[in-house]
């Protein structure tokens, strides 16, 4: 039995005051870590400060490191330094990052392998356009990005690598996925697993679904049977919304 997740991404929202306001008004109300794993992943000026305050059923992520250790590269984060905040979680491979940053399956690759190498733990983001669903491309790009982002990680680092199935036509646009087409794509990404390491490791590794996430999906989409949580983004932004979703997560495993 996988533990489920729910991850918040907030991007490029809230000051400090906003987040520390959010994490006095969340920590006490989630769900028993041994139940799940909840996660806000929060821009990097705050993380040393939401890692102070995030209790025991909390866990903080960063959104983003560059896969060098260091170096002239002006305006980024290391995972070292990001080590040093206490955060857990590193979102990689963001659309929004491939978009606009020049993330590239290649980069992606590179920063997964640091993260591991530094002990935080990867929350991969693979997901189609809609021109490539429409074009029936989306296995080709899941095939593509998922083998491409797990070059050289290990079976032992596998266990440590959560992946979220992202189609990016469903990001911030109000349009879910349907609860059985996330399935199906989340399925087709753990045969991947199945190919590329082995049944158990597989079984054990937790995909989750993202785009447009809400309180009124998550039900739906928790009950699918390869769907093993939530990365958030809009829904995570307002704390009674988020502890919603953590407290539902465990109830419609
Ligand atoms: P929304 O939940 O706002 O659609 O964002 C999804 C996302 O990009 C999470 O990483």
């Amino acid at each position: 039995m996988r533990k489920p997740i729910i991850a918040g991404n907030w991007k490029m929202n809230k000051t400090r005051d906003e987040a520390l306001q959010f994490i006095y008004s969340v920590v006490d109300k989630l769900p028993a870590k041994d139940k799940l794993d909840s996660i806000i992943c929060a821009p990097a000026i705050i993380l040393r400060d939401l890692v102070k305050r995030q209790g025991d059923n909390l866990r903080i992520g960063a959104q983003n490191m560059h896969q060098n250790d260091s170096g002239a590269f002006t305006g980024e984060i290391s995972a070292s330094m990001l080590q040093t905040t206490g955060v857990e979680y590193v979102i990689i491979g963001h659309s929004e990052r491939r978009q606009y940053y020049n993330e590239t399956d290649f980069t992606v690759n590179q920063k997964v392998l640091k993260a591991l190498e530094k002990n935080l733990k990867p929350i991969v983001c693979v997901g189609e356009s809609l021109q490539e669903r429409e074009e029936n491309l989306t296995n080709n790009v899941l095939e593509r990005q998922v083998t491409l982002a797990l070059e050289n990680v290990s079976k032992e680092d596998i266990d440590n690598v959560v992946i979220a199935y992202e189609p990016i036509w469903a990001i911030g646009t109000g349009k879910v996925a349907s609860s059985v087409m996330a399935n199906e794509a989340c399925e087709y990404i753990r045969n991947l697993i199945k190919k590329l390491y082995s049944d158990s490791e597989a079984e054990k590794i937790r995909i989750l679904y993202g785009g447009s996430v809400s309180t009124k999906t998550i039900e739906e989409l928790m009950a699918q049977p390869n769907i093993d949580g939530g990365l958030v983004g809009g829904a995570s932004l307002d704390a009674d919304s988020f502890i919603k979703l953590c407290n539902e997560a465990v109830e419609n495993i």
